[in-house]
Parts: structure tokens; sequence; C-alpha cells
């Protein structure tokens, strides 16, 4: 196939979606939409996400240092579009996304209640970098909906997670499991839909 020379980007798709809560020195929490974020170590575990300066979120994560990383479900996929095209400087997300504001264990910002994963985070190191700021952060805490949990590890298929294309705007939906990791090893035939994931995951 011959190939196309494209306007450079930082073109990863797809990317997850996530909603990210922070919380402001005034007591205000908030919600914005991410999907420039990532996993970048394992021991400790870090992320990292990258919020462009003028958010409102952005603020507030330099303001306490902190926020939740909550994986939604495609079902709440109108309220992750809401919370990434709206600013909180003009509407209360959580009141009008309906969203539960769970205490968090170790973090002050709170978590999304509707969310399956939320994942705490302290942010250890930032930089500037052109159009975003990037946040490393630690995670600190992990809870998920019991209902997902299998062995103490989240069964990712039962999550239904969204994925997202930063460039095309579209939202994907992840249906359906091809293999399992290392299946190529044991010299197996073409992969067949795995129903069930049964192994914790894996620390790459
Ligand atoms: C799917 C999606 C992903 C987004 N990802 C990011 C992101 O990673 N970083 C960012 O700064 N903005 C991102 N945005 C845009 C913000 O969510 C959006 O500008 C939001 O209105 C900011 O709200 P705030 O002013 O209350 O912080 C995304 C929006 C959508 C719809």
């Amino acid at each position: 196939m011959r190939k196309v020379t494209l306007e450079t980007q930082a073109l990863l798709v797809p990317v997850p979606v996530a909603l990210v809560s922070v919380l402001g020195e005034s007591g205000m929490t908030n919600i914005l939409t991410a999907s420039w974020l990532s996993v970048v170590a394992g021991a400790p575990p870090m992320v990292c996400l990258a919020i462009r300066p003028e958010r409102l979120s952005h603020a507030m994560v330099q303001e306490t240092g902190e926020f939740v990383i909550n994986l939604p479900r495609a079902t709440l996929l109108r309220a992750v579009d809401f919370c990434g095209t709206t600013s909180g400087r003009d509407v209360d997300k959580f009141a009008e996304a309906r969203f539960t504001a769970l205490p968090s264990i170790k973090v002050r910002p709170p978590a999304i209640g509707e969310c399956p994963v939320n994942l705490e985070c302290v942010v250890r190191q930032s930089q500037p970098l052109g159009s975003h700021v990037l946040f490393l952060a630690e995670v600190v805490a992990l809870r998920a909906d019991e209902d997902i949990v299998e062995d103490g590890a989240v069964i990712a298929g039962r999550l239904a997670p969204l994925a997202y294309d930063p460039f095309g705007g579209d939202y994907w939906t992840l249906k359906e499991v091809v293999a399992h990791h290392g299946f190529s090893e044991g010299r197996m035939p073409a992969p067949k839909p795995v129903q069930k994931n049964h192994k914790k995951q894996k620390t790459k």
C-alpha cells in the first residue's frame, strides 16, 4: 500500500475516555472529560493527564494537586460529552449530570459514584508542554464496583468502557475480546473471542 504523508500530529488512536473529578480551594467540585491520559508506571502506579491551562479544571488541579479519574460505562456517554463541552465556570456538572459525589478515601476531590472504577490521584510533577500542561500523578487509592471485580481484579469486559478518537471526534465502544495476553506463545491458531478474562491484569 502506498503511504501518504500527513500533517504532523500526535495521532494515537483510539485513547480512553475518563471523567476527571476535581475540587477547587473554594470547595467547588467540577468534572473534566479527558482523553489525553495514560498509564506511565506500575510501581508506584502512575498516570499522566494533559490539561489545557485555560480549562477551569486546570486551575483546580493546580490548587489541590489532586484529582480522581473515573472510568465511565458506555451508558454514560451523554454525560461524558456534556462534561467535555461545558465549563464548570457556567454549570454545576455534578448537579446537571445527576452524578453522586462520593467521598474519596485518600484525596479531597470526590469520586463519581455512577462510574464503576475510580482512581484517586496525587500530582507528583507537572510540566508545561505548549498547548497542554502534563500532570504526572500517583494513584494512591483504587475502588471499583463489586460486580466488575473478581479475585481482586477488575474484569474489563464487565466495565463496557468507551474509547475516543481525539482527532476525528468519534466515541467508540469496545465490544469484543479477541484473544488474551500471551496467546501467541502457545502457538495457538487464529485468535478466538475470549468470553471472560480469568487472569489478573498484567504489569507491563
Ligand atoms: C472526549 C473528550 C476528551 C477531552 N479530553 C481533554 C483532555 O484530555 N484535556 C483537556 O484539557 N481537555 C479535554 N477535553 C475538553 C474539556 O473536557 C472541555 O474543554 C471542558 O469543557 C473543560 O471544562 P472545565 O472548564 O470545567 O474544566 C475533552 C473533551 C472531550 C469531549
